[in-house]
This record gives structure tokens, sequence and C-alpha cells, in this order.
């Protein structure tokens, strides 16, 4: 006996939803079942009694695809809620200071395993992370996933100026870094790699042209970087790179935009730069936790998707203040509330399953619960607390159900995590597995 079959109230989604009443863009199956075969999912659909298979019923729970983070910094795990006035300040009084610790041996691995048991206990099975600009922070991240046996995507922050002297790399050695630990983790067990240039402050000409160059030579990794998430990074932006347009066209001109491109945060953002993000097929990444947090500014969803941006959403720890991508969610519709823009729980859901699987071009691997796909999956408990269980009693709709479990939910109502078909929440010991 192989196969393993999950049980329970089935949510998946087939295209991004158009309002409220879509019904067509998600599927639903109130008695369902996910039957799973050497980490693979090789069929959904109505629950039958299936003999030859063990049957894990979670019943009354809702199975959905793991959740995806798009954007965050697991070298950041440490600095998590610090005090700033704006994110130039927090980036030079916590984050550069912080990152400098990845040097010392052993650090590394420990917080790589701290930050993979919180991806899981928040029902996070695949992330894109930066590392720091020590080649062996990148050996811990990818060495831990793949002993998770989880699809992760990360790669060697490159910076070569406007930061510590410990912390900066040089052009030619951030190339040579990059390019070895491409050619160690890309494509080894479930890793990607992401080239990383951290930001136009912090990387000469020189460094952009040796990204260019890693994109041009290793055309299957993802490239990811920051883009105007605060004015005063614009401003200096700007006087770095005058000959430039915008602060996208930076990006541009050294060929790093594309459809694996990951830009992190892209708030402000004029009429030229929206439209060069659409006509290369750049993702821009709305991460509302750390936007608020750091008083950046409010995420113009609405302005993005009319002129046919990508996007994708995330957590940005540490900049961001939670790991789950619910509350994620949660601030997020409170963001675009602030725009004047409504977020329909269901697009909410969408976005942290298959929206952000296609963001990563990942559909058909992750994202969906649909045959073939990995069997990463996340089983949520919608009256996981008191108040969670008093709004519950009133809930008579999907809908209603979803955006309880997004407004009010967090890790506890996460009841269980597979990974590749295997259960990793209530292994992770403690009181983590408690409520599955
Ligand atoms: N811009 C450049 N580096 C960072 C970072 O680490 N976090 C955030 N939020 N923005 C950045
Ligand atoms: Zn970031």
């Amino acid at each position: 006996m192989t196969r393993t079959v999950l049980r329970g109230r089935v949510l998946t989604f087939l295209s991004e939803p158009q309002g409220l009443d879509d019904a067509a863009s998600y599927r639903y199956i109130e008695d369902g079942a996910v039957t799973i075969d050497a980490g693979k999912i090789i069929a959904v659909g109505d629950y039958v009694a299936d003999g030859d298979a063990e049957v894990i019923d979670h019943r009354p729970h809702l199975i959905l695809p793991g959740f995806i983070d798009t954007h965050l910094h697991y070298v950041q795990s440490q600095i998590v809620a610090s005090y700033a006035g704006s994110l130039l300040e927090w980036l030079n009084t916590y984050t550069f200071v912080e990152e400098q610790k990845f040097s010392q041996q052993g650090h590394a691995g420990a917080v790589a395993a701290a930050f993979y048991d919180e991806l899981i206990r928040n029902g996070t099975t695949t992330a894109v992370a930066y590392c720091s600009s020590h080649p062996r922070s990148v050996d811990a991240y990818f060495g831990e996933a793949e002993k998770r046996n989880m699809l992760m995507i990360g790669g060697k922050v490159m910076m070569d100026r406007n930061a510590p002297e410990a912390l900066c790399d040089t052009a030619q050695s951030g190339y040579d870094d990059s390019k070895m630990l491409i050619e160690r983790w890309h494509g080894r067990a479930r890793g990607l790699y992401a080239i990383s240039p951290r930001f136009a402050i912090t990387s000469t000409p020189a460094q952009l042209e040796a990204s260019r160059a890693l994109v041009a030579e290793h055309p299957g990794c993802y490239v990811q970087t920051h883009l105007s998430e605060n004015a005063d990074e614009i401003t200096k932006s700007m006087e770095l790179y005058p000959d430039s347009p915008d602060y996208t066209g930076i990006y541009e001109d050294y060929g790093l935009l594309g459809p694996r491109t990951l830009l992190g945060h892209s708030i402000h953002l004029n009429h030229r730069e929206t439209a060069v993000l659409a006509e290369t097929g750049s993702v821009a990444v709305f991460c509302p936790t750390s936007n608020l947090f750091l008083g950046s500014g409010l995420f113009d969803r609405e302005r993005l998707t009319k002129h046919g941006v990508r996007i994708g959403v995330a957590t940005d720890i540490g900049g961001g203040t939670s790991y789950g991508m619910l509350e994620t969610m949660a601030e997020g519709y409170k963001v675009l509330q602030l725009r004047g823009q409504r977020l329909t729980p269901f697009n909410s859901f969408y976005m942290m399953t298959l929206g952000n699987a296609r963001a990563l071009s990942l559909e058909g691997t992750i994202g969906a619960i649909s045959p073939g796909n990995a069997a990463d999956l996340v089983v949520l408990n919608a009256a996981a607390t008191p108040a969670m269980a008093l709004r519950m009693a009133t809930v008579t709709t999907l809908a209603e159900e979803l955006f309880l479990l997004q407004t009010l939910g967090d890790d506890r109502a996460i009841a269980e995590v597979y990974v590749a078909g295997a259960r990793a929440k209530s292994r992770l010991g403690g009181l983590a597995g408690q409520g599955a």
C-alpha cells in the first residue's frame, strides 16, 4: 500500500477569479479526496472508499495547495520587529549588521532550520528567499530545503557598495560565487536559483553588468531584486544611475527584466515603468506587511493589473512582520481598502496559491491540486481559535469562511501541511502539531 488519500473539503483554483460570483475560477469538493503517490497528486475528486490506500481524514477542514511566498529574506529571521522610521534607516541600523553574522560557521544552518520550521508552521511550502552575501548562507538554505524535500528558490545577495565592508562582495567575486552556487544548487533536488543583486543602491554598474552576464549564461535561473519601495531609495538610485530614465530603467538598461524577474515592492511606478514591466513580463511583488511596517507606501494592484503587469504576493520577512500568508493577505486587503480597491477572498486565496505559482512560472508543478502536481498541501481549520469558532458559527458560505480564515487566522489555523506527500507540520515537534 503506497497510495495515501486525504479526505476533506478540497479547494483549488483554475484561473484568476473575476469577482465573488466567479464559481468557474475554482473547484470546490465538499467531500473530496486527494490521492497521493510517490510525492505527487495522482487523482482528485469525490471521496470513494479505497481499501488499498491509507486514508487520512481531515474533515471538516479545507485542503488547499500549499501557500507560496515570492519574496523574503531568511537571513533576517532574527531582526523581524525591529524599530525604525523607514527603509534606509532599517537597513543600516539592523539589516546590514545582522547579515554579517552569516560569515560565522554554524550560524546559517541554525537560522535556516528555524526559518523552515516557521514556513511549515504557517502553511508555506515554497518560498523565494534572499540569502546573505556569504556563499555558506546559500549552502545552508538549499541544504535544509533538500533535507525537507521542499521546492525552494533563492540566491546569494550581490552587493558591492553602500554597505559595511564585511558584507560587500565585488563585481567579480559576486559573479564567481553566484556562478559556483548556480552550478551547485540550481536543479539539484527541488532547488532553483535566483540571481540576486540586492538593489541599485548597493550594486555598482559593474555588478549589474556582471548580473546581466549571469542571466545570459543561466536563462533558467530567476532574478530577484528590489524596486521603488521608498521615496528616499528612489532619489538615491537615480543619483547613482543618472543616465537611466527612471528606477525600472536601471534594471532594464542592464538586461535584468523578464518573465523570471521578481521585483520586490514595485510601489511608486510611473506610466513608462508600468508599461516596461508589462512588456517584459516581469513580476511586481506585493509585500503588504512590510510596506505598512516600514511606511513605504500602498501597492497599486488595480493599476498594475489594468496595464497587464504580473503580480506576486509575499511576506518580505524581516521587513515584513509575519511568516503567514494568511496575515499577509489580511494586511494586503487593508492596503487595498486604503486605495479604494476591493480584493475578494477568492482572489486572496488564488494569489497565495495558483497566482504565485504562475508568478514563478511553476503552474503545472505547484499551486494547484491537480494530477501530476507535487503533493504540497495545506489543511486549514477555520475554527482554530475561540474567536474564529465564534465567528464560524455564523458563516454560511465558502467566501465567508475564506475571509474569516484570512482576517482572523494565523499559524493555529494551519491544521496540517504536506510536503511532497509527507506530513510536515505535525512532525515539527513541540506544540506545532496541535490541532491537526
Ligand atoms: N531593499 C534592499 N534590501 C532590502 C531588504 O533587505 N528589505 C527590504 N524591505 N527592502 C530592501
Ligand atoms: Zn526584500
